[in-house]
């Protein structure tokens, strides 16, 4: 079997966003039998919550479809993410440029929005962390569609 495809899911802080895709798409993966051959991970371009679970509305958007993120924990982006993984996927624009200035320095996996994958209404996935749980649910329902999407290039890429 070929070597697994690295995945990198990167917000701001670690704590809704990039985790609640890692746990989508974790998802998503094992749904399609290929959590062998895709390896997973998130991270935060902030260090303010480094080691701590995800939020807790998160957390319980997450419980509601099914999905266990509980066990997670923050850990801030380093450089070297840059050559450990084949696709890093930023949630909005401020990561996508603070990442590209990284990577533009040091070479590496070019960062790009993961919302690419999704849908064309949206570009970035809004921070949900000072609205309420209806944001969770949108974050959720973005990251639903986009992890389908990005399975989608997975499966040409794994054929
Ligand atoms: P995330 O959300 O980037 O989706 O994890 C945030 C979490 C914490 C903060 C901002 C965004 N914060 O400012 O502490």
């Amino acid at each position: 079997m070929s070597e697994p495809v690295r995945v990198l899911f990167v917000c701001l802080g670690n704590i809704c966003r990039s985790p609640s895709a890692e746990g989508v798409f974790r998802q998503v993966v094992e749904n399609a039998g290929l959590s062998n051959q895709v390896k997973i991970d998130s991270c935060g371009t902030g260090s303010w919550h480094v080691g701590k679970a995800p939020d807790g509305r998160a957390r319980e958007a997450a419980a509601r479809r099914g999905i266990d993120i509980s066990d997670l924990r923050a850990r801030q982006f380093q450089e070297s993410d840059l050559f450990e993984f084949d696709y890093v996927l930023v949630m909005d624009r401020q990561s996508l440029a603070d990442i590209k200035r990284v990577q533009k320095e040091i070479g590496g996996t070019e960062p790009e929005l993961f919302l690419d994958y999704g849908s064309p209404s949206h570009d970035e996935v809004p921070d949900p962390y000072y609205g309420g749980n209806q944001g969770f649910e949108m974050v959720l329902d973005l990251i639903q569609e986009a992890s389908e999407g990005l399975l989608a290039r997975l499966r040409e890429r794994l054929a």
